[in-house]
C-alpha cells in the first residue's frame, strides 16, 4: 500500500469513482453541484490518498485552521479494503506531517476512533440560523 498526498491530475477521477461506488450516502460530495465544489474542497484541503496495487482504496481529507488544529472531515476505505489498518495508517499520516497541530476528527464512526485510541474532546453542534 501507498499512500500519498493527493495530486488532482492523477487522482481526481480516481478518487471520484470511489466515491461515487459508496452510493447514496456519499451523494452530497459527487452528486448534482455539489460534486464541482468538491473537486475543488479536495484541492484545498489536507488529502491524503491511499493506493493498493495502482488502484485507490481510501483517502482523508483534512482542513487546517491556519497552524492550530487541523480537522478531519472525511476518512473513507473502500469496503474491500477494509479491516486492513489503511483507515489507521491514513490517520497517521495526519498527525506524521503536523507535528505542532492538535488533530480533532469530526467523528460518524465513535467506536472506530475509541478503537484507534483516541479521546472525545467535546462535541459538534450544528448552529441554527434564525431565518
Ligand atoms: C471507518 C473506516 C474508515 C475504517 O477503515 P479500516 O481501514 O477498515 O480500519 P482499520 O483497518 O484501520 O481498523 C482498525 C481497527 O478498527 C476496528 N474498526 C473498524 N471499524 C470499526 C467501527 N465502525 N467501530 C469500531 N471499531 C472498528 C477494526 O476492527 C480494527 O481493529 P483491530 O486493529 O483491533 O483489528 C471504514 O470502515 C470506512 O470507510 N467506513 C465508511 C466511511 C466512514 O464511516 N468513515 C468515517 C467517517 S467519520
Amino acid at each position: 500500500m501507498e499512500i500519498r498526498k493527493y495530486q488532482r491530475e492523477l487522482d481526481e477521477e480516481k478518487l471520484m469513482d470511489m466515491i461515487r461506488g459508496e452510493g447514496e450516502d456519499w451523494s452530497c460530495y459527487w452528486a448534482g453541484e455539489a460534486n464541482a465544489r468538491y473537486r475543488k474542497a479536495l484541492e484545498n484541503s489536507i488529502t491524503y490518498v491511499a493506493y493498493d496495487d495502482g488502484e485507490i482504496c481510501g483517502y482523508s481529507r483534512s482542513i487546517h485552521d491556519n497552524g492550530f488544529y487541523i480537522y478531519v472531515c472525511d476518512l473513507l476505505v473502500r469496503e474491500s479494503s477494509r479491516g486492513k489498518g489503511r483507515g489507521r495508517i491514513l490517520m497517521e499520516s495526519i498527525y506524521k506531517d503536523h507535528p505542532s497541530a492538535t488533530v480533532y476528527v469530526m467523528s460518524d464512526v465513535d467506536g472506530y476512533y475509541k478503537t484507534l485510541g483516541y479521546h472525545r474532546e467535546g462535541s459538534v453542534f450544528e448552529v441554527s440560523k434564525p431565518y
